[in-house]
């Protein structure tokens, strides 16, 4: 690892200080779709944060679908699994056109995944529904990071967010949540980086 991204982690660790998540097993799961994502890898440690944790297997949420990579990981351990996206990118993404259509064609033949094509802000103010689990990967700022990432805390068992690692802004959101919620937030500081809030 260079010198300057061991650097920029030794000091995201001292400032938003997270238990280092320590994967026992890593998983393939049995479907996964061919797409590039910045997502890859950590298909691997979903299995394994769900048995550790003892999360149930009936219902995700995602905040962030864009093409589907990680909506297609959950859908291996979910009975259900719902992708809110605008589906129209935002300042972080490479893709800013509509891609709606797009991820749904390639998501078809997942008959547990359901897209909506929804602001976060617009979804979290009608839904009051519990989930097993949820994933926030949405824009990377404090504040949109922090509101939605509050709400799917408060509405989920275990809530994981990702790319921890490359914006500070999302590890300074994922810290302040656990601190508000007084759950435990974990770092997997591979990948990107994911928090992970239980
Ligand atoms: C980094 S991508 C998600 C990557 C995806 N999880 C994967 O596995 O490859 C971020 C997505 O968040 C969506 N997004 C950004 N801001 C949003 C908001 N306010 N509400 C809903 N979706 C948003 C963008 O449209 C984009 O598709």
């Amino acid at each position: 690892m260079m010198f300057k991204t061991k650097l920029k982690k030794y000091f995201l660790q001292k400032r938003f200080p997270l238990e280092i998540y320590v994967p026992s097993k890593k998983t393939e799961p049995n479907s996964m779709i061919q797409i590039p994502s910045a997502w890859q890898g950590l298909e691997l440690i979903i299995e394994d944060i769900l048995d550790r944790f003892q999360i149930g297997r009936d219902s995700c949420i995602e905040f962030g679908v864009e093409f589907g990579f990680s909506a297609v990981v959950f859908s291996n351990y979910f009975k259900n699994v719902k992708g809110v996206d605008t589906f129209s990118g935002d300042v972080h993404t490479s893709h800013k056109g509509d891609h709606y259509t797009q991820t749904k064609h390639s998501l078809a033949s997942f008959e547990n995944i359901k897209l909506y094509k929804s602001d976060y802000k617009d979804w979290i103010k009608q839904d009051v529904q519990q989930y097993d689990f949820a994933h926030v990967d949405i824009v990377h700022n404090y504040k949109e990071t922090y509101e939605c990432g509050l709400w799917a805390v408060q509405h989920s068992k275990c809530c994981i967010f990702h790319d921890t690692e490359s914006f500070s802004e999302v590890r300074k959101a994922v810290f302040d949540i656990a601190k508000k919620t007084g759950k435990t937030g974990y770092n997997y500081p591979y990948h990107h980086g994911l928090g992970i809030i239980v």
